[in-house]
């Protein structure tokens, strides 16, 4: 059931992804390429989906929320090409094929990113690509500002680069992981919820506990992985954590305490979806991949 939500949706933001990255003019041809490599390009589109399906939970239409999927996707993906930056983990592969900087140059990947980032932001602000009263506009732009910055992933990233070689406590590392992942998966499901024009404060309080659970669970598999999976599955270079002497929770906790505690999290994020129907079962499903994936 999730391969074919997966498929649905991605097809969905994929095109809408796409009319976002047409150049207005030649002269920005190159700047745009960029943009269009880093995000058109295979990602699992795990953001938009859990858009998507908060929207479904609370009994909205995929149309409500294609805005803010484009939007939080738009974020992740800026976030990746300059988390793959040589001043940053300095990775050379990204979704199977070279990170933009190889692809392009250093300098055109800093720009993607900003670009993309900057984009995030217009397509919520607009009505006709993201059509709902500008109130709930506004919710969605602070929700995603927050998430994106300082004090959310931007703010987890200087904590993880300030991080290396050092040993973090388990409170430390799940802070750093809660900022630098958390954070925009907990905005992916309240944009969704709030795009579904029913949110009220008993489901948002209910779908932020699930977000936090699932957030968190997210990063600890990502970390899993990194460990156990190979680089052409991941499409990204395993073991580039301990080779950067990052703190992660298997280094923490070790490989088989790391992959539990991922399920705990799961059964959490279950946990706190109870009072939901069958509308949540996107969410549910999600939850599972989350911990399963190998990717
Ligand atoms: C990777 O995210 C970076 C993290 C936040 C752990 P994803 O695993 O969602 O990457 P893509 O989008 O599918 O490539
Ligand atoms: C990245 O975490 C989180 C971001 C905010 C981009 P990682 O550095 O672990 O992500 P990967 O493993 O390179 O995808
Ligand atoms: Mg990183
Ligand atoms: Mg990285
Ligand atoms: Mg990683």
């Amino acid at each position: 059931m999730i391969a074919a939500y997966q498929a649905q949706c991605q097809c969905r933001v994929d095109a809408a992804l796409s009319e976002l990255l047409q150049p207005p003019g030649a002269e920005l041809q190159r700047l745009y390429q960029a943009m269009h490599y880093s995000v058109v390009n295979g990602g699992k589109r795990v953001r938009p989906l859990l858009v998507y399906a908060a929207c479904e939970a609370l009994g909205g239409e995929a149309q409500d929320a294609d805005g803010a999927a484009c939007a939080v996707e738009l974020i992740h993906a800026y976030s990746l090409v300059h988390d793959d930056l040589p001043a940053m983990d300095d990775d050379d592969l990204r979704r199977g094929q070279p990170t933009t900087h190889k692809a392009f140059d250093e300098a055109s990947a800093i720009l993607a990113g900003d670009g993309l980032q900057s984009l995030a932001f217009e397509v919520l602000a607009d009505a006709e690509r993201n059509p709902h009263a500008a109130e709930l506009r506004l919710a969605m732009i602070t929700a995603l500002s927050r998430a994106a910055g300082p004090a959310g992933m931007v703010g987890g990233q200087a904590i993880d680069l300030g991080s290396v070689g050092q040993q973090l406590d388990q409170s430390a590392l799940e802070t750093m992981h809660r900022y630098k992942t958390g954070a925009l998966i907990e905005a992916s499901v309240r944009l969704g919820a709030l795009a579904s024009g029913r949110a009220d404060d008993v489901a948002l309080k209910a779908l932020h506990a699930y977000a936090q659970a699932i957030g968190l669970a997210f990063q600890v598999q990502d970390d899993v992985l990194d460990v156990e999976s190979d680089t052409a599955t991941l499409g990204k270079t395993q073991g580039k954590d301990q080779a950067n002497h990052k703190p992660t929770y298997p280094a923490l906790l070790g490989l088989e305490q790391a992959k539990a505690y991922a399920l705990e999290l799961r059964d959490q994020a279950l946990h706190a979806l109870r009072a939901f129907d069958n509308g949540a079962e996107p969410l549910r499903e999600l939850a599972r991949y989350i911990v399963e994936r190998r990717h």
